[in-house]
């Protein structure tokens, strides 16, 4: 624990990585590849069906070397072993982090305080599926005998992100008799376009919360209960079309929801990786039990390989140190996700709070403030949109953004041509961010003189490919579980708690005291910009 303490930026490996950086920090990608062309092979790895290729970043055998000594210096081993091991390494919240354990196979033992939770999660996992088979197949009816059509998720945040990610990557292998919607925003405006053509006695909600408390969440689940009673005027309905996710019996009991519909989950399970826990159920749901469980064993594949892999061969570590050699090094401020497959759209959104509220830490385990940047900021879009928006920006702009490019080398939906342009452009797109095109390039193809810089691209900009078969619900865990370890081994690092989330809650205890003014029109005791907006709103919304 003593090692966890030492100040990073005073680590020996830490120091060698900044000398390293001022000799390697001008090296062009043309250089590295020029002067080692097998690197295209040789920074590549592959685990579990996912092939990472890695040798368009701005990394030498040294580099790698040393931010491999850095992740030693840091104790990731240990800190691995204690994940997987069930040990409190929540240290601000005194919870162990065991999402790892929602995907543990039968008969596999990982302990809490003692108690072996294999066999809860997959008590819970045999009656989600019991439940999910009995939406498909029609025998758990409405109210009034009717079938259930329709499944709206309220949650928001890990309960909403995930399901709904999950969802849409997976939707090709969904029930399309079922409408699957999500209702996150606390606007009304989300609840009523979800549910304006739906019909009450068919519509089925699940109200996903880890707390229970969730003003969002709470809001949009009263609002839910109004709608359904309004259409079915029984309360006895509500047995029949709410089932909650939750770790709180007691709130869900005072909901009005029987604690029989109620399927639970642990406080070990931090919101943003629970999509493998009961918040996952409207994707078991969606999919089917055996396709969810296929996912899980996804996520499994990769736990194992992040478990026992050397970090020389580990995807989520290698990823994880190339992310802190940017962010600490570089000083880039952001990392471009960018899938392309259409499927994929709403994993950068998921990935944002998954990687930005777990690494958006600015102290250490130990309170202190860090004296180097913490987590990057997390965007990106599905392939090949964003080349027809923000692209030029990477290509020319002033700022280095390292991307990840996510690609696939089979379509579900093969049609024409389609996929191997999809694909051509991902492998261009890497290129053309790597290499560029030079001043004498661009002259040699007849360019003025006075339009020449325009078209230069400077190339060095560093990017990942993963590169997997075929998007199905296992490939979908393995990536996801990816990019947990990813950002576990950059949290080990940075020597933060990359499983709390302190920074959200002052924002809504403030918005607690401002409902009552806006609602009642208390006295105002803000800041003169805040009390005058309220005023503003106030007056106006009377007004118009
Ligand atoms: O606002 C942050 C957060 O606490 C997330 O970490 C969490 O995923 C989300 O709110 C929703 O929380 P709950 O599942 O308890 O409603």
């Amino acid at each position: 624990m003593a090692e966890q303490t030492a100040g990073l930026t005073q680590r020996p490996a830490w120091k060698l990585l900044q000398e390293h950086y001022e000799k390697i920090r001008n090296l062009h990608l043309r250089e590295m590849f020029r002067d080692d062309p097998g690197r295209g092979e040789y920074f590549a790895v592959e685990a579990a069906g996912l092939y990472l290729d890695y040798s368009k970043h701005r990394v030498t055998d040294e580099t790698m070397r040393l931010l491999f000594a850095l992740a030693d210096e840091c104790g990731l081993r240990a800190r691995i072993d204690a994940m997987f091991a069930g040990e409190k390494i929540n240290l601000t919240e005194k919870r162990a982090v065991l999402h790892i354990a929602l995907r543990a196979p039968r008969g596999e033992s990982i302990k809490v305080d003692g108690e072996d939770v294999v066999p809860a999660v997959h008590e819970v996992l045999d009656r989600m599926a019991d439940f999910s088979r009995r939406i498909r197949d029609g025998s758990w009816q409405g109210h009034t005998g009717r079938r259930i059509r329709n499944v709206i998720n309220i949650g928001i945040g890990g309960s909403d992100l995930g399901p709904v990610m999950a969802y849409e990557a997976l939707r090709y292998y969904s029930d399309r008799n079922l409408t699957v919607r999500f209702v996150s925003n606390v606007d009304g405006t989300d609840f009523a376009e979800a549910t304006r053509d739906l019909d009450p006695a068919e519509t089925l909600f699940i109200i996903s919360s880890k707390t229970f408390t969730t003003l969002e969440t709470m809001t949009n689940a009263r609002t839910a209960r109004e709608w359904s009673l309004a259409g079915l005027r029984d309360e006895n309905a509500i047995a029949k079309h709410f089932v909650a996710v939750s770790t709180n019996a007691a709130e869900v009991a005072k909901f009005g929801i029987d604690t029989r519909n109620m399927f639970g989950f642990w406080d070990w399970v931090g919101g943003r990786y629970s999509m493998d826990s009961a918040i996952g159920l409207s994707t078991m749901v969606a999919i089917g039990p055996e396709n969810f469980r296929a996912m899980l064993s996804g996520f499994h594949a990769i736990d194992e390989h992040f478990r026992t892999a050397p970090p020389e061969r580990n995807l989520p570590v290698i990823m994880g140190l190339l992310s802190v050699w940017y962010n600490d090094f570089f000083g880039a401020q952001t990392v471009g996700v960018f899938p392309y497959e259409q499927y994929l759209k709403r994993f950068p959104a998921y990935l944002q709070q998954l990687t930005m509220e777990s690494n958006g830490k600015h102290v250490t385990l130990d309170g202190r403030h860090v004296d180097y940047q913490t987590g990057p900021i997390f965007w990106g879009e599905p392939g090949t949109n964003g080349q027809h928006s923000f692209y030029q920006l990477i290509h020319q702009g002033t700022k280095l953004i390292p991307c990840d490019f996510i690609a696939f080398c089979r379509t579900l939906n093969p049609l024409g041509r389609h996929h191997d342009l999809l694909i051509a452009n991902v492998f261009a797109q890497a290129e053309a961010l790597a290499f560029g095109k030079t001043l004498e390039q661009v002259k040699a193809e007849g360019t003025p003189d006075w339009l020449a810089p325009h078209r230069v691209c400077e190339g060095n900009r560093p990017s990942t490919v993963i590169l997997a078969d075929q998007l199905t619900p296992e490939t979908l865990g393995k990536l996801v579980a990816l990019y947990e370890h990813s950002v576990f081994t950059q949290g080990v690092i940075w020597n933060i708690d990359s499983f709390d989330q302190w920074g959200v809650e002052l924002g809504k205890v403030l918005a607690q005291k401002i409902i009552p003014e806006l609602e009642g029109g208390a006295p105002l005791r803000h800041d003169s910009s805040t009390n005058r907006l309220i005023e503003r709103y106030r007056n106006r919304r009377a007004a118009c």
